[in-house]
């Protein structure tokens, strides 16, 4: 069996390491890849966007199953051009992505089924935006319409901030056609959750909760990243907390998109806010969260590939979907400079065997004369899985720290905050 997994980042590593567990699994093709991910596939291709070359080669190599992952090809079509030459996939078709592709999209699904969500206007003209910020409740928050390489959001904390943000999102265009349109939302406070789920349309299966800390430094402060890290289960994620959320969030959605001709298959991220009113819907993704992954697909017991299978013929009922009761904690080390300006070309040195069984995803790697470099913001994710959550910590600090390239840096506080929750309770 020859599976295709496109994309390129620590989260198709984790991918495709699970994957490997399968033993049907001949041959995983990743498209592009990267140079750590080359240890656990074969990397081919430049793009994870280049939907054509993706489509011919897996003709030609003759591909018997794809795993897309990232939102951009997702939202462009890989799945649905991928499936008209007879390859079956996991992942959303176009007409469902769009759940993550158009914010406006999301927020009016939500009001129109009663999904519980932050009140929202939209608008596409900047002088209207620019009227309703005068009297809006500030803190507000300004959302660009389209995908923005995760930084479409932002947060005005004063009336200036909301006018510059409208500013430079709908007039100097600071995300292109992505910010055409915007929407305005009310700011919600509360910890955050993220549920990744399986679906088929018909089932919908949650995974393991995980937080994330998108915080570039300590304590949550500096500039948002793509992760710095992250930590499952999340303790906030309590069951009564799940309950409320299968009910009245995640089986409300997938009538909702199958009601709206949109039935999503494959991994639907609930991004969500527990706040003093009930947990409300912050973001959907149409895919695997990154670097939530990276603690979810450790600690999940069974074999990914068959659920992968059952997912994308409508049979995920039948699949047997069981997480370790262990905890896992993933730390990033990033470059120095990430989110902003990084140099990268060093030369990553790591053992060949972690300590405690720590796995490493890498992100942003290439391999140049031999040797695995740094490409990228964020290099790599370190994983550990214990059987508590201060032991995966301490587990993942660990095995991070014999991990060395110049210029590296990491949070040294990832996880606290959950370990400080589950401390109250
Ligand atoms: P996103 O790019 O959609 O993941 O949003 C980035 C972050 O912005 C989220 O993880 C939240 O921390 C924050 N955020 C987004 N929407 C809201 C909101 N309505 N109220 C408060 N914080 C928000
Ligand atoms: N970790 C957040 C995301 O994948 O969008």
């Amino acid at each position: 069996m020859k599976i295709l997994v496109v994309g390129g980042g620590g989260r198709e590593h984790a991918v495709i390491k699970k994957l490997k567990e399968n033993k049907e699994i001949t041959e995983i093709f990743a498209y592009p890849g990267n140079g750590g991910i080359a240890a656990d596939a074969t990397c081919v291709g430049a793009s994870a966007t280049d939907i054509d070359g993706i489509v011919a080669f897996a003709k030609q190599t003759g591909i018997d199953f794809a795993v897309v992952t990232p939102d951009d090809p997702l939202i462009l079509g890989a799945v649905d051009a991928l499936s008209a030459v007879g390859i079956p996939c996991f992942g959303p078709e176009k007409k469902a992505a769009i759940i993550e592709g158009s914010k406006i999209f999301s927020k009016n699904l939500m009001k129109k089924y009663g999904i519980p969500t932050a009140a929202y206007e939209v608008f596409d003209n900047a002088a209207y935006a620019l009227e309703y910020v005068k009297t809006a409740p500030i803190p507000t928050v300004i959302k660009a319409d389209g995908p923005a390489l995760g930084k479409g959001v932002i947060i005005a904390e004063t009336r200036d901030a909301a006018e510059a943000a409208i500013r430079s999102v709908m007039e100097d265009k600071i995300f292109g056609a992505s910010g055409a349109k915007i929407v305005i939302e009310e700011f919600l406070t509360g910890p955050e959750v993220s549920v990744l789920s399986f679906t088929d349309g018909k089932t919908v299966v949650p995974m393991i909760s995980s937080m994330d800390h998108k915080r570039a430094l300590d304590g949550d402060k500096g500039l948002n990243t793509g992760g710095m890290g992250t930590v499952a289960p999340n303790p906030y994620y309590t069951e009564d907390v799940a309950e409320t959320c299968m009910q009245k969030i995640f089986l409300p959605t997938i009538d909702a998109m199958n009601r709206e001709g949109r039935t999503f298959k494959g991994c639907l991220y609930f991004g969500l806010m527990i706040t003093k009113d009930g947990p409300k819907v912050i973001e959907y993704n149409c895919r695997f969260g990154d670097p939530e992954t990276q603690v979810v697909l450790p600690l999940l017991d069974s074999d990914l590939f068959t659920i992968m299978k059952a997912v994308s013929e409508g049979r995920l009922a039948e699949a047997d979907v069981k997480f370790k009761h262990d905890s896992a904690c993933c730390v990033i080390l990033a470059s120095d400079g990430y989110p902003q300006k990084y140099a990268t070309g060093f030369e990553i040195s790591m053992p060949d065997k972690l300590p405690h069984g720590a796995q490493v995803f890498v992100a942003g790697a290439k391999q140049k004369d031999g040797k695995l470099v740094t490409a990228g913001g964020r290099v790599l994710g370190v994983t550990a899985v214990a059987p508590g959550l201060a032991t995966a910590v301490e587990q993942a600090y660990d095995a991070a720290k014999t991990i060395r390239f110049d210029n590296a840096r990491m949070r040294s506080d990832i996880g606290a905050k959950a370990l400080a929750i589950i401390k109250e309770i």
